[in-house]
């Protein structure tokens, strides 16, 4: 059976407690899982520039004893020559038996999945979705705080574009216990059908704020994340609200001595490198747990593939 992950919500919370207790094994044991994909291939097809989210799927099926083929940026696939991409998810899945695709455009990634014969995982479309890097910050903050419930989540930023602030909001809004609080200027605030659809239908407590030191006592998790330029209409609005928050020593005096500090990188300005070093900077754990998070969504699809 061909499963795909466009969303989150794709994924039960059950499945997503087994995905994290299977990365957390993965971590522990790797040599016991560098075999299990020995003679599949994963194809990344990445439309839009990527770091981490294409090397760690790369890194998580070579160490899965799997192979690797694809193309980083459109320019070099034939959708420079006009080609679709309902056309290029069905050529490739003639040869691949996995694919992770990242576009600019909300809703490609479904499109190819309604055309490819093989698992098609959503790495990244516009500033809709991220769901596997929702399962790298699920896990980051199981590996962090040892629960998904009971926590005061701060999302600081560029709450409007950023689709993996989307992403985990939605996957949060299933556990217990989880308030909300909501940082950005008024340019970029969360949309409104995240908070009708996501926060309010799930009775999920949640405040906005423009005030990120006023709000950092109360905070678990502080998820920073870039304003995200490429999604603007207008430069000289980019260059007006890039700045607005930059995390520094200073912002941090009255946070929680426990407080896990995470961004999805790629960071710009907004955390200043002086708080790399502090024990509550989380953000490149984050890029680790990506690999092991991925190498588990990767066995688990393809294992139901076969059966
Ligand atoms: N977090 C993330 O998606 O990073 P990349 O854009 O580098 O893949």
């Amino acid at each position: 059976m061909v499963r795909n992950i466009l969303d989150v919500l794709d994924l039960s919370v059950e499945e997503i407690d087994e995905l994290i207790a299977l990365a957390c094994d993965i971590i522990n044991d790797p040599k016991a899982y560098s075999e299990r994909c020995r003679g599949k291939k994963l194809a990344t097809l990445f439309f839009e520039p990527s770091t981490r989210t294409r090397l760690s799927f790369e890194a998580a099926m070579y160490e899965l004893g799997g192979n690797v083929l694809g193309f980083s940026e459109a320019q070099s696939s034939s959708a420079a020559k006009g080609e679709s991409v309902a056309d290029t998810a069905r050529t490739v899945s003639c040869y691949a038996d996995i694919i992770a695709m990242r576009h600019p455009k909300e809703g490609a990634p479904r499109v190819a999945a309604a055309h490819s014969s093989v698992p098609v995982i959503n790495a990244g479309d516009g500033g809709h979705n991220h769901p596997t890097q929702t399962l790298t910050d699920l896990l980051t903050i199981y590996r962090e705080k040892g629960r998904l419930n009971d926590l005061t989540v701060g999302f600081c930023g560029d709450l409007k574009f950023g689709r993996t602030v989307h992403s985990l909001i939605n996957a949060l809004s299933r556990y217990t216990g989880i308030r909300i609080i909501l940082i950005s200027p008024t340019e970029l605030k969360l949309p409104s059908y995240v908070k009708n659809d996501v926060l309010k239908k799930n009775g999920i407590p949640y405040v906005q704020t423009t005030e990120l030191e006023s709000v950092m006592p109360e905070l678990d998790i502080l998820y920073m994340t870039r304003v995200q330029r490429e999604r603007f209409f207008n430069e000289e609005d980019y260059l007006r609200l890039k700045d607005s928050y930059i995390l520094d020593p200073k912002k941090l005096v009255n946070a929680k001595k426990d407080l896990c500090i995470m961004h999805p990188l790629p960071r710009v300005n907004e955390i200043s490198t002086a708080i790399d070093s502090d024990p509550r900077a989380c953000y490149f754990k984050q890029v680790l747990n990506g690999k092991y998070i991925r190498m588990a969504l990767m066995l688990r699809l393809l294992e139901e593939a076969d059966r």
